[in-house]
């Protein structure tokens, strides 16, 4: 049984997809743990992408990433990091795989309607920054 972090973005929250988005888990497998909705700051979006800080896309993710509120949720499951990843599809919308969550509801790399953990180890660490031990079930 692993845990794993999933953000649903500001372009799907937008889009009235969120509960589309959740069934995509629960009819695969994986039980949502905890969620909530939250609007991040600039500083919680830096912090969170710090992995990511010298990249070119980097200030444009940030911007992106605080546009409007985002749903952030801990999905647990056999495998779950990997599982979680194949019903998200490829970073790049254009390359997700059909029947993806990325193919059906994402516009391009920018706006691509989801983040989930890319290892277990940095899925404990995101999860730790979202969420205290208490509001996991
Ligand atoms: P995410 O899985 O949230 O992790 C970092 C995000 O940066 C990624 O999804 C994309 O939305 C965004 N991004 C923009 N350009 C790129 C790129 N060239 N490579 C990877 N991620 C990118």
């Amino acid at each position: 049984m692993q845990q794993t972090l999933s953000i649903i973005k500001p372009d799907a929250v937008k889009k009235g997809v969120i509960g589309k988005i959740m069934d995509r888990f629960e009819s695969n497998g994986l039980r949502i743990a905890a969620m909530k909705k939250v609007k991040l700051s600039t500083c919680d979006a830096k912090a969170f992408y710090a992995v990511h800080k010298d990249r070119p896309f980097f200030n444009d993710l940030v911007d992106f990433m605080v546009s409007g509120p985002v749903v952030v949720m801990v999905l647990e499951g056999d495998d779950a990091v990997a599982k979680n990843r194949d019903l998200m599809g490829a970073t790049n919308p254009k390359e997700a795989k059909p029947g993806t969550i990325r193919a059906d509801f994402a516009e391009n790399i920018d706006a691509n309607a989801v983040h989930g953990s890319d290892s277990l180890e940095n899925a404990k660490n995101e999860i730790a920054f979202f969420f205290a031990t208490r509001e996991i079930c």
